[in-house]
């Protein structure tokens, strides 16, 4: 991760935005699965914690810089504000998207909508990175 940080600094005006994730090749999170064994990335849930640890770090390596688009696991108006909180700008969906259908999309923006309002902030902006500490080792 560094080392594209690096390239990031050097070459800051070619870089718009960042994912810092795609599937994953670990089988944790995964519990006693006999499909477990097959070879492949995997996406949804079990991505979902490892994804937001590496937004934020990254938030914190690029000084909030340049903006994160989180994906991993994201299903709910919950999962949004947690990567948000981590460091995302915007969000990407995929599986929850197969799972679930178009519609999914105007929930989440309407979980996240009530949730950015309960906690008292104005817009996913002023969310954006302000739990990103929590995610960093030796916190
Ligand atoms: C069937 C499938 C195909 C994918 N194809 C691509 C791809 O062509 N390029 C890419 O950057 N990511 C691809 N991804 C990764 C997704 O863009 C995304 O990073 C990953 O699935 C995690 O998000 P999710 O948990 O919302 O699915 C693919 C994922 C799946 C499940």
């Amino acid at each position: 991760m560094k080392d594209i940080v690096w390239v990031i600094k050097r070459k800051k005006s070619s870089v718009d935005g960042l994912i810092v994730s795609n599937t994953t090749v670990s089988r944790e999170n995964i519990g006693n699965n006999k499909l477990a064994e097959e070879t492949g990335g995997l996406s949804g849930p079990p991505l979902k914690a490892r994804s937001t640890e590496m937004i934020a770090q990254m938030y914190q390596l690029t000084d909030g810089k340049i903006p994160i688009i989180g994906v991993g696991g994201v299903a709910s108006g919950y999962d949004a504000y947690e990567k948000i909180e981590a460091g995302a700008s915007y969000i990407q969906i995929y599986t929850s998207l197969v799972y679930e259908g178009p519609a999914l999309v105007d929930d989440i923006k309407a979980e996240l909508s009530a949730l950015i309002t309960r906690l008292g902030h104005n817009n996913v902006a002023d969310v954006v990175g302000t739990n990103s500490k929590f995610y960093l080792p030796n916190k």
